[in-house]
């Protein structure tokens, strides 16, 4: 536990030193307390410098998602990584919640991990994740509110993210309707949000928000067909991004998230998803899970996150998420 704040105290000194006396008396440790932490978080990979006279200071971090490294970026939430569970491998984050959910654990819990073995996207495809080149997370909600009030949290969870991402890199994503983010016009996160309903009543058992975001990947990693559809933070900024601070930052998002849909304060979500959507005012088409194919403008976003779309005879129709999916005429997004 020193180790932790040892770690959180020295982070929160940026790149001034402090003496081993003041991290001593701040934390109510020994010395000798505090030279067997600093010692322990070198060994975990910290990079921790030390100068007579002038104390300590940390240079470097692993890029770990470790429960210790993302809650040294976290500071306090209300309610989401209140618990925070960080594996190393599992199949899928998203399966490993559902199946806890059951067993009761608490609402806002979050899990991460640093290799998936069997990464689900939506509509039952694969979603790879190799080790150590993204942030997996997935989130356990049961917020206790009337069920059409989630019905937009996956295209809400997208605008949180934008926040993050813009938080951590300086830099603000897209959204690609329905709810993939992206820059530079390729994909670079995914959300899979599954819910389970009590059979009698309809009430809802819990929702579990799972997210990938492409960090480390190079174009070799992705292969030469997905490299023309994906990138990744490191592909766009061309400097090193940390996971943990990033995922600390998706788990803060979601915090606020959370409490804006329990209290109905959702409507600036709409707003931001609007000026974030890089679909609208595209030529895209349109395509229906029959296979049908049909070229349409997009025009607007409606205030439930349908996309407002006129067609090639004229008519103006909304389309729902799970209805179409939308592709650029000859890209991913373009
Ligand atoms: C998609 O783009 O189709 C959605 C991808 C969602 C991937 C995330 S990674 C964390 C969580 N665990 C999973 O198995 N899937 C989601």
């Amino acid at each position: 536990m020193s180790r932790q704040t040892v770690l959180e105290l020295l982070k929160s000194r940026g790149e001034d030193f402090l003496s081993g006396e003041e991290i001593a008396q701040r934390l109510g440790l020994s010395r000798a307390a505090v030279w067997k932490a600093v010692d322990a978080l070198r060994k975990e990979g910290y990079v921790i410098e030390a100068r007579t006279s002038q104390g300590y200071r940390l240079t470097g971090s692993p890029d770990v998602l470790t429960e210790k490294e993302i809650r040294s970026f976290l500071g306090p939430t209300a309610l989401v990584g209140k618990n925070l569970v960080c594996l190393e491998s599992v199949d899928s984050t998203n399966t490993y919640l559902k199946k806890q959910a059951l067993t009761g654990i608490p609402d806002g819990t979050a899990v991460t991990a640093d290799c998936q073995t069997g990464g689900r996207g939506r509509m039952d495809r694969v979603f790879q994740n190799p080790k150590g080149k993204l942030v997996a997370l997935s989130v356990l909600l049961r917020p206790e509110v009337p069920l059409e009030r989630l019905t937009c949290v996956t295209a809400q969870t997208a605008v949180a993210l934008c926040g993050a991402v813009e938080e951590v890199c300086g830099v603000r994503p897209q959204i690609k309707w329905t709810n993939d983010l992206v820059i530079d016009r390729k994909k670079l996160c995914g959300i899979l949000t599954e819910m389970a309903l009590e059979g009698e009543t309809g009430r809802l058992q819990y929702l579990v928000m799972g997210i990938g975001v492409n960090v480390h990947q190079t174009p070799e990693d992705f292969g030469p067909e997905l490299a023309e559809i994906a990138t990744s933070l490191d592909m766009v900024l061309g400097r090193h991004i940390s996971r943990p601070a990033l995922a600390a930052a998706e788990i803060r998002a979601l915090d606020r998230l959370y409490a804006d849909i329990c209290r109905g304060d959702t409507q600036r979500y709409v707003d931001a998803y609007r000026r974030d959507c890089v679909t609208l005012g595209k030529t895209v088409q349109l395509l229906s899970a029959d296979g049908r194919r049909e070229t349409a403008q997009a025009l607007d976003i409606d205030d439930e996150f349908g996309l407002i779309v006129r067609l090639a005879d004229g008519t103006v129709r909304t389309v729902r998420t799970g209805e179409v999916s939308v592709r650029g005429m000859y890209g991913y997004v373009d």
